[in-house]
């Protein structure tokens, strides 16, 4: 095992390493400013004490190396597990060149809504690409995949109708769902049994009101995936429509890049497909895909996040229908290989060294580490040992249960990954040292 560059301390307040962002989110108190202090000052002491493993920013492209600035603006350099962009394509040269055309043919900017002459041709284009990849016949654009989230379900559901959510849905989901109705409901992650009962509670006492159920094709802090034959047969029993989020498989996995609706043989079967382009597609940006013409002019007409907000601009959407020709491709059936090793690279190599890795493989691996203490600090010991990592924490991930969330690119190697796992292992190794010499610091 290769031992850290720098050994292990922590020098810094207890309260660093103690807590969560929740024990903040609602204080008491009449003045913004005053209510907001307690927050900011934790976050700014975590700064101080080189545990905010947060608003780092990018200092190159982001690739399978890049250079990052963190919080201090401190630079480090390194292999680089941390940035979604799955198939590199943010960076592929028939993709920029997209880009600069569409802004050379267009200017920089969508200039109104998608209903109000903010799409182009592009846009348009795109569209009945996300039809077609689908086999869906009507696709809605959003400006961004949370946008995608949250309009979907805002824009359908009506105060007295239910939604039904797997338990770790994505925020833009939940607070889609908590903003249209107060008959939310969650069931247990992946568990079909309990939305059966969910589902039949709920129709026993209500056939008047429509049922929205919801769940994601690869959830993105578990990297695992439902039964969605078992969901969609379900949801045709209780008379509920179905709504998966594909943000992380769609084109980074599954035959042709239909993500984990291809790997389950479902393409065409779901009723309606939300996802986002910002982790394969290599742009901002999010879509509704369905057959359903009457679903899709509503949604158009009443999710706010496309109605009153500016479309795409024509450089996201050509870079968009860029790397959809590729994902579809024999290139992106190559890339998408590389993907799926580097994947499994990262399963052995990580067991091997003694590391919790969690979910079914593709773009994401989530990896315990311990609790929110030895977190922080193993997430801080990583950049300078040349690995940029992001933390998940509390109330992310449960409690006592943090991880890094490795987010791997078509271009990373078997020898990145096996640097990655050393050096994660001593990272944790180092963080639990340094917290036995500290008993009391964790909560
Ligand atoms: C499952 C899931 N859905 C939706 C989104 C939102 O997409 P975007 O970041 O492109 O707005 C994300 C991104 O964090 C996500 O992980």
């Amino acid at each position: 095992m290769t031992a850290m560059t720098k050994k292990a301390s922590f020098d810094g307040s207890p309260k660093s390493l103690a807590g969560s962002g929740r024990d903040f989110r609602s204080p008491p108190g009449s003045d913004f400013h005053s209510r907001t202090t307690p927050l900011s000052d934790w976050i700014e002491a975590r700064k101080r004490d080189g545990v905010w493993s947060y608003g780092r920013s990018l200092a190159s492209r982001p690739g399978a190396k890049a250079s990052i600035k963190d919080a201090n603006m401190k630079e480090f350099s390194g292999l680089n597990f941390g940035s979604q962009d799955y198939l590199n394509l943010s960076t592929h040269p028939e993709v920029v060149d997209a880009a600069i055309k569409a802004i050379q043919d267009y200017g920089v900017h969508s200039s109104g809504s998608g209903i109000l002459m903010g799409n182009t041709d592009i846009s348009i284009k795109l569209e009945n690409a996300i039809s077609d990849h689908l086999q869906a016949t009507d696709t809605q654009l959003f400006p961004t995949g949370w946008g995608a989230g949250f309009g979907v379900v805002s824009g359908l559901v009506r105060p007295d109708d239910h939604v039904v959510l797997d338990v770790f849905a994505h925020s833009c989901l939940q607070e889609g769902a908590m903003a249209s109705t107060k008959n939310v409901h969650r069931f247990r992650h992946l568990d079909n049994d309990d939305l059966r009962r969910v589902l039949s509670t709920i129709r026993a006492s209500d056939t008047a009101n429509a049922v929205m159920v919801i769940t994601e094709g690869l959830f993105s802090m578990h990297a695992d995936a439902p039964d969605l034959r078992t969901v969609q047969d379900l949801c045709h029993e209780f008379d509920a429509t179905l709504v998966v989020d594909v943000a992380h498989d769609l084109g980074s996995t599954g035959p042709g890049g239909t993500g984990q609706i291809g790997i389950q043989g479902m393409v065409g079967k779901i009723d309606i497909v939300m996802g986002s382009f910002s982790k394969t597609f290599a742009s901002n940006g999010g879509f509704v895909a369905t057959k359903s013409r009457s679903l899709r002019n509503f949604i158009q007409v009443f999710a706010s996040t496309t109605l009153f907000t500016n479309a795409l601009s024509p450089s996201q959407a050509a870079a968009i229908c860029a790397s959809l020709s590729i994902v579809r491709s024999p290139e992106g059936e190559r890339l998408r290989q590389s993907l799926a090793s580097v994947s499994n690279h990262i399963h052995e190599h990580l067991k091997r060294h003694g590391l919790t890795v969690h979910g079914i493989g593709g773009p994401i691996a989530p990896v315990s580490v311990g609790n929110e203490a030895a977190g922080r600090l193993v997430c801080s010991l990583l950049p300078s040992n040349g690995i940029l990592a992001n933390l998940a924490e509390y109330p992310v991930v449960p409690k006592n249960d943090s991880r890094i969330r490795l987010q791997m690119m078509a271009s990373h190697t078997e020898d990145d990954v096996s640097r990655l796992a050393t050096t994660l292992r001593s990272a944790v190794d180092e963080a639990n040292e340094v917290l036995q010499f500290r008993p009391g610091t964790v909560v």
